[in-house]
């Protein structure tokens, strides 16, 4: 894992410093609470609903077990004793006191962490591929490009207002599982025959209130050419995005404006002025960052099949032990090695994400144990022990069960992504947590999600999108209509290589409906999917138009939202 260097930690130690003397400014009164907000936004601190809401970068979702047990001491010192992983493979705290800030960052520096780039117009945390590194259809590893671009972006002095928020997310496997189109810029890394490291550079994507996928502009840029390139579309981008209306400032709006081929020409014309240029990434310059990312001490284990992994339980575990085999444990490339998945997402009991401080201590525990002491944060909100050797996973299942972590729902129905919505967030129009909740409650029965297969289902508060309903199977959008919340539900979104944005089903719902609604929707999959088939490819074959005649057939009795709206 990446190491910082005296460079970086002069950097987040400067900027405690710096924001301690703003906070106490502040509560003096010497700074207005208007003078304030771009300082404390500068440092992932928003004003929420109830307190201050602190969002603290975990690049492209990789950390380890000291920083682990960090963040648990933050949580029960400063916070309520848990603290949120986001999609954006961040982690958030909900109940902050503004005095305490200061310290919290000082506390976060000691382990080489902090918030800056997670909140404000800039190019902000970039997200990965949770298994990057260790995935057995890796095409190259990509956290080097990822740390490189990490280090290019922050405090980039050019790019520090851009016209609205710029997210990267880099992708270097046969499957996409880093949702690289719905970024403002993605990338997919690959070798061509002559080994050499390059990227195809997508533009344009992202969810919000306009949900497009991005394209690719750009195909086989050599890696030492990405600053060079991304500088190019960034100026084009500042150039030209909308500053004048914050609901049209993203990239894509001005991509779909310009179309994509006039924007990669503008680009082009642009990167004329950078390539080759001083900021070319260098061999150097990999070989320093590179080596951070060497394989751990992986012993000469060897493979084991399935079944011989499934007989290390006692046989009162066996079944409940093979479910999550099944579905939370993920191919390795090293022989004799696993990818392990932590499910954050107990049925119906806790927000999607949510990890108390005793689970963050014992979550350290474990990957110091099993897995070279690293951690992955995935953007559906799970943990990742990436390296744990395959002889060794019953012993986890029954660490990480003392801890509630081993449900086996990865990718099932009841894997839900949600945002704090309602509950803590001030921009929401409708709570997104009781829901999430109510459906993981109706969905109990892990021998039904495990006939029904591979749905996700994903919640957001409002149109900012932040529980990525767009890409979702299935999606629930909370909106007000005349101060009341209700619940919009799309189909057919989907995350991977073949990405699409859900279609609107019809009038909204209220919150009680929701899971009878899921229920009906689900109803329709079991009685109309072909054997075997996915609940995503038996909604493009059907179309939305059989599920939306079931769940408006006998609808609940009382009004639409839209009906209410409209009179
Ligand atoms: C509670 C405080 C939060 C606030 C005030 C907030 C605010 C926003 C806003 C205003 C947008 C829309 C930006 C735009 O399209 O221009 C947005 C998008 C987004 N946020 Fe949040 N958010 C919050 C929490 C979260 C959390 C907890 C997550 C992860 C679960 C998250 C992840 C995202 C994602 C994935 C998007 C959309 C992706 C995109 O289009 O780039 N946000 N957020
Ligand atoms: S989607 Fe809306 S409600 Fe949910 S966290 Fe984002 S801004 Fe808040």
């Amino acid at each position: 894992m990446y190491k910082y260097d005296e460079i970086d930690q002069r950097l987040v130690d400067d900027r405690v410093a710096q924001f301690r003397d703003q906070v106490k400014r502040r509560i003096a009164d010497d700074l207005s609470e208007e003078e304030f907000r771009p300082l404390r936004l500068q440092n992932g601190l928003y004003l929420q609903r109830h307190a201050y809401m602190l969002r603290v970068a975990i690049p492209y979702g990789l950390f380890n077990s000291a920083q682990m047990r960090v963040l648990g001491h933050i949580a029960k010192k400063y916070d309520r004793g848990y603290g949120h992983f986001t999609t954006r493979q961040n982690i958030q705290y909900n109940w902050l006191n503004l005095e305490d800030t200061p310290e919290i960052l000082a506390e976060l520096a000691k382990v080489q962490m902090h918030a800056i780039q997670t909140s404000g117009n800039c190019i902000r945390n970039i997200t990965s591929d949770p298994f990057a590194g260790v995935a057995g259809d890796e095409v190259v590893d990509p956290r080097a490009v990822c740390e490189l671009l990490r280090q290019w972006s922050t405090l980039h002095p050019e790019f520090a207002y851009l016209p609205r928020k710029f997210k990267i997310a880099v992708s270097a496997s046969a499957e996409d599982r880093a949702i690289v189109a719905a970024h403002d810029v993605g990338l997919y890394l690959h070798k061509n025959n002559q080994g050499q490291l390059l990227a195809d550079v997508l533009v344009g994507g992202g969810m919000g209130r306009t949900p497009i996928l991005g394209v690719i502009i750009k195909r086989d840029l050599p890696w030492q050419e990405l600053p060079n390139y991304l500088s190019a579309v960034l100026r084009v981008y500042n150039r030209f995005g909308r500053r004048d209306n914050m609901y049209k400032a993203r990239i894509k709006i001005l991509v779909k404006a310009l179309g994509a081929e006039e924007f990669a020409r503008q680009v082009e014309s642009e990167y004329e002025h950078w390539v080759g240029g001083n900021s070319t990434f260098t061999e150097t310059e990999w070989q320093r960052v590179a080596k951070h990312f060497t394989k751990p001490a992986y012993k000469q284990a060897t493979s084991l099949q399935a079944e011989q992994v499934a007989q290390l339980a006692d046989a009162t575990d066996q079944k409940a032990f093979a479910r999550w085999l099944e579905r939370n444990v993920k191919s390795h490339q090293v022989s004799g090695y696993a990818s392990v998945v932590l499910s954050l997402k107990p049925h119906g009991t806790v927000a999607p994400g949510d990890v108390t401080t005793e689970q963050m201590l014992a979550i350290a525990d474990l990957a110091d144990k099993y897995s070279f002491g690293e951690i992955r944060a995935t953007h559906e909100q799970n943990l990742v022990l990436a390296d744990v050797e395959q002889a060794q996973l019953y012993s986890l299942w029954k660490d990480a069960k003392t801890q509630g972590l081993v449900l086996p729902n990865i990718g099932y129905l009841t894997d839900i992504i949600a945002c704090p919505g309602g509950d803590f967030c001030s921009l929401a129009n409708a709570k997104s947590i009781p829901i999430a909740n109510e459906i993981q409650k109706r969905f109990d029965d892990l021998d039904y999600l495990h006939d029904l297969g591979d749905i996700s289902l994903n919640i957001s508060g409002c149109m900012n999108s932040c529980g990525h309903h767009h890409v979702g199977n299935i999606g629930i959008l909370g909106v007000d209509k005349d101060g009341q919340e209700w619940y919009q539900v799309t189909l057919g979104g989907d995350q991977g290589n073949n990405a699409s944005i859900g279609k609107v089903i019809g009038p909204s719902f209220f919150a009680e409906d929701m899971p009878d609604v899921i229920s009906k929707v689900i109803d329709v999959f079991v009685e109309k999917r072909e054997p075997e088939e996915k609940f995503i490819d038996a909604v493009r074959r059907l179309g939305i138009t059989p599920f939306k005649e079931r769940v408006y057939q006998d609808r609940p009795n009382r009004k639409a939202a839209d009906e209410v709206s409209h009179g």
